[in-house]
């Protein structure tokens, strides 16, 4: 003691595990899966061990395809009770786990630790708080669902499936969404650290929550797989690796499961001059330190300005030499275990191979534990953004770090990555952060903060680090369809024209171009397909379009992206003048839709006038579909901005011709994305024709382009190109299927109608439905206050 306060160095300061180990022998250290209200009994089992010594801490049962088969058909059969019953009630429920978390927060916290390998200090002050909180918000969410969220429905049975690196608070983001919502569960935790998901699912039969409601089953990869290929899930949420995210984007093609992604990241931690430096290193430390780096939102990238490079750095390595390295049941350790062996070997291997490409390491000395999975915090300098470690995400305690001039190159370098899960803007400047904050390409930016989370606040990702959010109104919704959506029935087939005598012609002849960057242009292929009358004759032709008109396309939409910047009172105008353009020509393009389709004047006349409804309601939302202030606990506001998702491809029914693409191109523009439209290979006429009314209106070049041809073939090249952020289909079940398959390449976020009967008339199209699907939210965190 003495000696201590002579030095001021920490003593040791151990939390017991006894009370985690007495829970552990109690099960005696074997466990099975937790269905339908009860613990199976154990089969074929793994160990699960402590990461920081190496102990086997209980024998983990590995679940087959049948044991997922029993929890989902558990899952099933709970259902319809648990969705019918009241919000209140279920508010109930969720409530009560929350209090049962609080309860026994120290015992989690200790499993946690014991488990994972994370400080304990971690665990007991951020995973388990959080959990109980989720849950709580949660519980508010359920009663207030049907006024929130009315014409609304549960997915059905969700299957979750979860990392190590933060295991409770995975299964809160998950599990408590989906409850609120009246869904039922099947969720795995990661095959390391499947403790407290086991202690979790005895407090759910503790508080007596319905049997079903929850299962938990154990195992890795293949468990995952039997959850995620299983046909009676509605829903799959994953948060994982960006490689497994793309695996589970590809089975669920064309299932029409929910599929929600939470994937890799490597965020940028950008430092300007005129920061808080001492600030900005603490807020470092908890960016790249905390958890040992392995958090998916790690501010692994640091972006300094170079005028303050060499101080900042030097105050890093500084700060670095304190950061305590040892045994995470300590209160006083910064730095735990990392999860497994196998995780320590994957960053050595990522050094090692770092090291091969240059660049300075520096790790300070200091004690490090003889055993256990530990990795000593690691800084490197002078590398470029191509080195591999400044691309990959390491998923450990390693910092990169690069420099740069000017604001507009912190932004370029923050956004090379094909991630865009979080970043943090350090400056004094609040012009400046918030001038920067809207320019990063990622779901979450931290001003002068990282790493804060909160139920209230989604969570989520750009880019390859997935889609769909946690937390807030956006994850919430994420758990419910629209009671519309659920019922579509298949779509009958479409009776297309056949060619009566190909000489027989209406006398109209004339081939329309392709519409690319404003501009109408020939088709690369240099031919031309024809469109046919209702009774077969020659009605026009329209080009061919190939790859590479959709790639000259594609290019001309990521040209346009400033249309994002248009204000949305612009944007709104330029959308009612399209409607009031239209309008004026209603009666020709009335007559164009008769002759293709042979409907009746009344239903064509009907179709062009919806159409001219549809452009005057996404006008409407232009302005009004944006985001909200939410109030965290923390003393920061956090600023949910509705962001678009970027260049969208359209491929629009074959029905419906006029009001199929324009019930998809509008409120994509509308919220500031620019588009490719494939128009119906049958009935293209209706939208060549639009080309002039989109000339007269203002529309900027590029914003809206057009390719006619094969939809299917152009809608493929779509889902391939890097350069797409979302593509919707209109299509068949098969064509639809493999459309989702292939947007997994870049993780774009895909909707398809998978062959089944949209009415394109129906108001439902008007709202909220595809405005959700056009943007995506990302959430800004602004500390405000003394
Ligand atoms: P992982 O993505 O393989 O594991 C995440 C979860 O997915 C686990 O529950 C696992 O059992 C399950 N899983 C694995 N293969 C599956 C499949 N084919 N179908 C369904 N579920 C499957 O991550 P892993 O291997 O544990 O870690 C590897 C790297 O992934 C890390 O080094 C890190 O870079 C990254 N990672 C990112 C996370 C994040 O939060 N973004 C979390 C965990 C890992």
């Amino acid at each position: 003691m003495a000696e201590i306060f002579e030095t001021l160095e920490y003593g040791a300061a151990p939390e017991a595990p006894g009370p985690a180990l007495d829970w552990l022998a109690a099960h005696g250290r074997k466990f099975g899966h937790f269905i339908d209200g009860d613990f199976t009994r154990p089969g074929k089992t793994f160990a699960s061990t402590n990461p920081a010594n190496g102990e086997k801490l209980a024998d983990i049962s590995e679940a087959g395809k049948a044991d997922v088969d029993k929890a989902v058909k558990a899952a099933r059969a709970a259902f319809p009770g648990w969705s019918q019953l009241s919000g209140f009630e279920r508010a109930k429920y969720l409530y009560a786990i929350a209090r049962q978390i609080q309860k026994e927060s120290r015992l989690f916290a200790v499993l946690e630790t014991l488990d994972n390998g994370k400080p304990i200090r971690e665990t007991r002050d951020i995973d388990i708080p959080l959990v109980a909180r989720h849950f709580y918000h949660h519980a508010g969410w359920a009663q207030h669902l049907s006024k929130s969220f009315s014409d609304h429905v549960p997915y059905g049975v969700c299957g979750q499936i979860i990392p190590w690196n933060f295991p409770l608070l995975m299964l809160a983001w998950k599990i408590a969404p989906a409850l609120a919502a009246g869904n039922t569960v099947v969720l795995k935790p990661a095959e390391f650290t499947s403790l407290t998901a086991l202690l979790f699912a005895e407090i759910c039969a503790r508080i007596g929550l319905p049997k079903g409601v929850v299962n938990i089953v154990t195992g890795a990869g293949e468990t995952g797989e039997a959850i995620v290929t299983h046909p009676d899930i509605d829903k799959i949420a994953f948060t994982g690796s960006t490689e497994v995210g793309k695996i589970i984007r590809r089975a669920t093609a064309g299932s029409g499961k929910g599929l929600s992604l939470e994937l890799g990241g490597k965020s940028p931690f950008v430092v300007f001059e005129d920061a808080d430096l001492d600030s900005a290193v603490e807020g470092l430390v908890d960016a790249i330190w905390f958890n040992q780096g392995q958090v998916c939102c790690a501010g692994s990238r640091l972006l300094v300005q170079e005028s303050i490079e060499a101080a900042f750095i030097a105050k890093i390595k500084q700060r670095m030499k304190t950061l305590r390295v040892g045994d995470p049941l300590d209160k006083s350790i910064d730095i735990g275990a990392l999860v497994a062996p196998v995780q320590v070997e994957r960053v050595l291997d990522l050094l090692k191979a770092g090291r091969a490409e240059g660049g300075e390491f520096y790790s300070p000395d200091g004690d490090m534990p003889q055993k256990g999975c530990y990795v000593r915090p690691t800084l490197v300098t002078g590398i470029s953004p191509a080195h591999t470690l400044a691309s990959e995400e390491i998923f450990g305690p390693v910092l990169v770090a690069m420099s740069f001039r000017t604001p507009e190159e912190a932004v370029a370098l923050a956004n090379n990555t094909k991630y865009g899960l979080a970043a943090s803007v350090w400056t004094e400047n609040i012009n400046l952060a918030l001038d920067i904050a809207p320019q990063i390409k990622a779901g979450v930016v931290w001003i002068n903060s990282t790493n804060q989370f909160d139920a209230a606040v989604g969570f989520g990702g750009y880019r390859e680090s997935g889609f769909g959010r946690e937390g807030g109104r956006e994850g919430m919704a994420a758990y419910l369809k629209p009671a519309w959506e659920k019922k579509l029935k298949a779509a009958p087939d479409l009776k297309l024209p056949t060619p009566a005598d190909a000489s027989e012609t209406t006398g109209i002849d004339r081939t329309a171009k392709l519409y690319i960057g404003g501009k109408q242009a020939r088709p690369d292929s240099g031919y031309a397909r024809p469109v046919l009358s209702a009774d077969g004759k020659h009605l026009g032709e329209v080009g061919e379009g190939n790859r590479k008109d959709i790639r000259n396309a594609v290019e001309a939409a990521r040209a346009a992206l400033g249309w994002s910047n248009a204000t949305a009172h612009n944007r709104a105008q330029i959308l009612y003048y399209l409607g009031e353009n239209l309008d004026y020509r209603k009666t020709e393009f009335a007559d164009r839709i008769r002759s293709m389709t042979g409907a009746s004047a009344n239903a064509a006349r009907r179709e062009v006038d919806l159409s001219v409804e549809r452009l005057f309601a996404f006008a409407g939302w232009a302005d009004k579909f944006d985001g909200a202030v939410h109030n965290p606990p923390a003393r920061m506001m956090a600023v949910a901005m509705v962001e678009p998702v970027g260049v969208i491809g359209i491929a629009a029914p074959l029905e419906s011709a006029l009001l199929g693409a324009v019930s998809l191109l509008a409120p994509a523009i509308a919220m500031g994305n620019t588009t490719v439209l494939i128009p119906s290979s049958a009935y293209p006429l209706a939208v060549t024709d639009f080309y002039q009314v989109l000339e007269t209106s203002d529309v900027p070049s590029g914003v809206v382009n057009i390719v006619t041809g094969d939809a299917k073939s152009l809608a493929t090249t779509l889902a391939e190109h890097d350069g797409v952020d979302g593509i919707w289909f209109a299509g068949s079940l098969a064509d639809s299927t493999e459309i989702e398959k292939l947007s997994a390449g870049n993780v774009k976020q895909s909707w398809t109608t998978r062959g089944l009967a949209f009415d394109w008339a129906d108001p439902a199209l008007e709202g909220d439905y595809l405005l959700g699907k056009a943007t995506q939210i990302k959430n800004v965190w602004v500390p405000y206050g003394a």
